[in-house]
């Protein structure tokens, strides 16, 4: 490769989880730290980083075409942007990518992108780099403070994941499960209140296998660390996303109904109603136990609403087998949730399994499964029409004078301003619920704004 210009601007597009939209936002503090400043909308940047995700087909081929469309822009306007990988793509195909596409200058994987800033040096004089180390922990520790201005912010605590269920590549792309200490994530926390969050979500692809010691040297768990968030002033909203059915502890069912911070909303995927095919995911729990455990939020929390997600078509999903699935969500009734076509990975085990499901079998019951779902969430929408909460503000909406923002129960919220009742982004408003439509509800403005 030819030597470059040190970009002035960057652009980082992420894809996929949550936990890519934190990597994201670190990522282009790291830049910014080195006095790259984020491109202006609409203008294109010096340095792209797509930050990809491999854990379905579509989502894993899109990276390429992406670098396709990027340099091609980039001849035509006679500069090249500096093109990096990053992400669970780069950790699952970094070689592939470096032969594949000479356009890219570097890949990073998700536990090595405090690299990135000596990364660039080399791109600049025209090296290319790649690293896909895992030395988690060094990640964070090697991060800058935190910069975020926004009302609700992501907090990784536990990164990776030591499950293995059988179709997926996140044991491979993340690595092994761990959690980060403590005092760091207080820490963190106390500096995105400083920054203006008032919500924190707490970030794991098993969050709930958080485990650490607090300040007094007590082995916690996630509800501990909760707990302790509990007492950050200025912190008024908790939610935490994904724990997964076999690490959950009474501790964190009983905090939902004694942390008033900690917000009604559990996503909790269970994939399938059958237990056969739960156990050919290798997911280790029961339709039954996924249920009971629902059952005991329900008690410690009534209100709570619910989440999940879900795969039709596992290798040898039987029609009967994908209906367990249906007479599941019709016993949660969830308030919302997330639902996927299999997609053979490669190196898991689940991609070389007998009993591969045609595409139109797939799509059937992925239409079946998503009218029952959709169904639900108007329902729970339906229902929380009369309720009055808390709203905070996160954006503004089409209109002038219009805002939109979450309720408890992750509910997008829209409302209106009304004469001398002014709202901003940041504002915790109360609404009462007036209108519900399938994907957001009308609240009316019962309160000004708190400032
Ligand atoms: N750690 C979380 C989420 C992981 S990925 C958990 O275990 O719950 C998010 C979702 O993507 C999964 O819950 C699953 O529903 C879906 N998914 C993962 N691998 C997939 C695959 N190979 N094909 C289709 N969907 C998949
Ligand atoms: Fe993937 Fe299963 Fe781990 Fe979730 S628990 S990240 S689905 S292997
Ligand atoms: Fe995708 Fe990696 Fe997240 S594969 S879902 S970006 S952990």
């Amino acid at each position: 490769m030819k030597p470059q210009n040190p970009p002035r601007t960057y652009r980082v597009k992420s894809f996929g989880c949550q936990m890519n939209v934190y990597d994201g936002e670190r990522m282009g503090e790291l830049l910014a730290e080195k006095g790259i400043t984020p491109a202006p909308q609409g203008e294109e940047a010096d340095l792209v980083v797509l930050n990809t995700c491999h854990i379905r087909e579509k989502a894993a081929e899109k990276v390429y075409s992406d670098i396709g469309r990027l340099s091609k822009a980039g001849e035509e306007r006679g500069h090249k942007p500096i093109i990096a990988v990053a992400g669970c793509v780069a950790q699952a195909e970094g070689e592939e990518i470096m032969a594949r596409a000479p356009a890219v200058s570097m890949v990073v994987g998700p536990q090595a992108y405090h690299r990135l800033p000596e990364m660039l040096d080399r791109a600049v004089k025209g090296e290319r780099a790649t690293d896909t180390d895992m030395p988690a922990i060094a990640k964070f520790d090697s991060l800058p403070k935190r910069r975020r201005r926004s009302p609700s912010a992501f907090l990784t605590v536990q990164e990776g994941c030591d499950k293995f269920c059988t179709y997926c590549v996140v044991p491979y792309t993340r690595g092994a499960e761990i959690s980060r200490p403590f005092k760091h994530l207080i820490d963190e926390a106390h500096r995105l209140v400083e920054t203006g969050a008032r919500e924190i979500t707490l970030l794991g692809q098993n969050v709930n296998a958080w485990s650490g010691e607090d300040d007094a040297g007590r082995a916690v768990g996630l509800a501990g660390l909760i707990r302790a968030l509990d007492r950050v002033d200025g912190l008024e909203r908790i939610r935490y996303t994904t724990s997964h059915p076999n690490d959950m502890e009474d501790d964190l069912i009983a905090a939902h109904g004694e942390i008033a911070k900690l917000m009604p909303y559990l996503h909790l995927p269970v994939q399938s109603g059958n237990d056969r095919v739960l156990k050919a995911m290798n997911r280790a729990h029961t339709a039954e136990s996924y249920l009971r455990l629902l059952e005991r939020f329900r008690e410690a929390r009534p209100d709570i609403a619910l989440s999940g997600d879900f795969i039709v078509g596992f290798p040898g999903e039987t029609e009967a087998e994908f209906e367990d699935t249906l007479a599941l969500i019709d016993t949660v009734g969830y308030a919302q949730a997330f639902s996927f076509k299999y997609s053979p990975r490669p190196g898991t085990p689940a991609a070389s399994m007998a009993g591969q499901i045609a595409r139109e079998v797939m799509d059937d019951r992925l239409q079946r499964l998503q009218a029952r779902l959709n169904r639900d969430q108007a329902a729970f929408n339906a229902a929380s029409v009369g309720r009055t909460c808390d709203v905070l503000v996160e954006r503004k909406g089409k209109h002038e004078g219009q805002w939109l923002g979450k309720s408890p129960w992750l509910q997008s919220v829209w409302f209106a301003e009304e004469d001398g009742r002014e709202a901003q982004i940041g504002d915790m408003v109360t609404c009462e619920l007036v209108e519900a439509g399938p994907n957001s509800l009308r609240g009316a403005l019962r309160q000004p704004a708190v400032a």
